[in-house]
């Protein structure tokens, strides 16, 4: 049996990866933060396990504090490990950038410091992110398209990619980054944009609210279900050798267009009027507000485009993703439906 360590077991991917593991036979072995309210949501199902069933076991840690991630390396001894732990919101990042490079950059080199003085043999996987290319300089991004990083967040993980890079180079480290672009499902958080809109649209259609506010209803994303993705990492570590790829659909659709889709699966059709600020999307039927743009959601760098050309994973790791956009919008917003008791 592996063992696989999983930093963020608490967040969306770790959720989705743990449970992964736990079906291949792996013992898995998570890294959850303290805090005064229990943030286990998204796993507290693999932890209800008895018997011979799946179990998580969870240690105290923080990417902020080195002895703890010495401490559970030397105790867990895995074969793989999964940083996945970041302060991951591109938009707070402006408004935490020192926080968001001690967790999302430095946080890295202390674990990956860890690792090659406590178990230099295991596996390492880096969550690096398409953020990287910021600006893009060329579409659709690859391997080989140069990082323009656009944010406090961009600029950390840029230095985790190449600390991840440096290891393997300097040491030796069977170290791998997944380039991966966005990923999306029933557990986002709620504050990124796809579940935002999700779970106004459940709210609306339930009649708990009338309207969403939103920033940049032009930014395009190469949205993918995050159940795919954490397959992909998986397959990152089970490689011959170590590398680095880009994961993702490699479709691209805008804000906007994931507002027409997730209201309409719950039976309302948007017609846009108005440009920038004035934009507002109102439901065909009776003319009701139901999207409005508030530039307090504007960033002050933005990305506007990604798009994934993921050949390199598709032939090397044999990785296939099973759902496309649209099945991901309806599944999002009919789980959204379900909490809020409208289905
Ligand atoms: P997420 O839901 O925000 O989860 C982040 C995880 O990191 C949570 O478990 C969080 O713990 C933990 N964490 C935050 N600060 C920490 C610290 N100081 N020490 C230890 N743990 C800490 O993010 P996600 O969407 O699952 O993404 C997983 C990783 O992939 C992140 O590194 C993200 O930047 C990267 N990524 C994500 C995407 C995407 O589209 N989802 C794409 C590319 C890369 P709490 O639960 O306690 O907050
Ligand atoms: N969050 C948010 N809220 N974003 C909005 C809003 C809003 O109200 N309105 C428009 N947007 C736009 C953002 O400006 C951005 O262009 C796009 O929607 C997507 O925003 P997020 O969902 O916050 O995701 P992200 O693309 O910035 O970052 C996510 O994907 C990265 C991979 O490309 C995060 O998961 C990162 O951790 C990840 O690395």
């Amino acid at each position: 049996m592996k063992t696989a360590l999983i930093t963020g077991v608490t967040g969306q991917d770790g959720s989705y990866l743990a449970e992964l593991l736990l079906d291949k036979g792996y013992a898995v072995h998570g890294v959850v933060r303290r805090s005064s309210t229990f943030n286990r949501g998204r796993i507290d199902h693999l932890r209800k396990g008895s018997g011979g069933d799946p179990y998580l076991h969870l240690h105290y840690g923080d990417l902020g504090d080195t002895e703890s991630l010495t401490t559970i390396l030397a105790e867990v001894q895995p074969d793989e490990i999964y940083n996945l732990a970041a302060q991951s919101h591109v938009g707070i990042s402006f408004t935490m950038p020192t926080y968001t490079g001690e967790v999302s950059g430095l946080g890295t080199v202390r674990l990956l410091e860890a690792v090659r003085q406590i178990v230099p043999q295991a596996r390492f996987y880096q969550a690096s992110s398409s953020e990287l290319f910021g600006q893009a300089l060329e579409v659709p991004q690859n391997e080989q398209t140069p990082f323009h990083p656009r944010s406090p967040y961009a600029v950390a993980k840029l230095y985790s990619f190449w600390a991840t890079v440096n290891f393997r180079e300097a040491y030796g480290l069977y170290a791998s980054n997944g380039i991966l672009f966005n990923h999306e499902s029933p557990r986002r958080g709620e504050n990124f944009v796809t579940r935002k809109i999700t779970r106004a649209v459940a709210e609306i259609a339930a009649g708990q609210r009338d309207w969403l506010s939103l920033g940049n209803l032009e930014a395009r994303r190469d949205w993918g279900f995050a159940g795919d993705f954490v397959d992909a990492m998986w397959r990152i570590l089970q490689a011959d050798d170590p590398d680095d790829w880009v994961v993702g659909i490699g479709e691209e659709h805008s804000v906007r267009e994931f507002c027409d889709l997730a209201f309409a699966h719950a039976g309302i059709e948007l017609e846009w009027t108005g440009t920038g600020t004035e934009e507002v999307g109102r439901d065909r039927a009776n003319g009701t507000t139901r999207v409005l743009v508030n530039p307090r959601y504007f960033r002050p760098a933005e990305v506007d485009r990604l798009l994934s050309d993921a050949s390199k994973a598709r032939q090397g790791l044999g990785w296939e993703p099973k759902v496309g956009f649209e099945e991901l919008v309806r599944m999002m917003v009919d789980a959204d439906l379900e909490a809020v008791g409208a289905k």
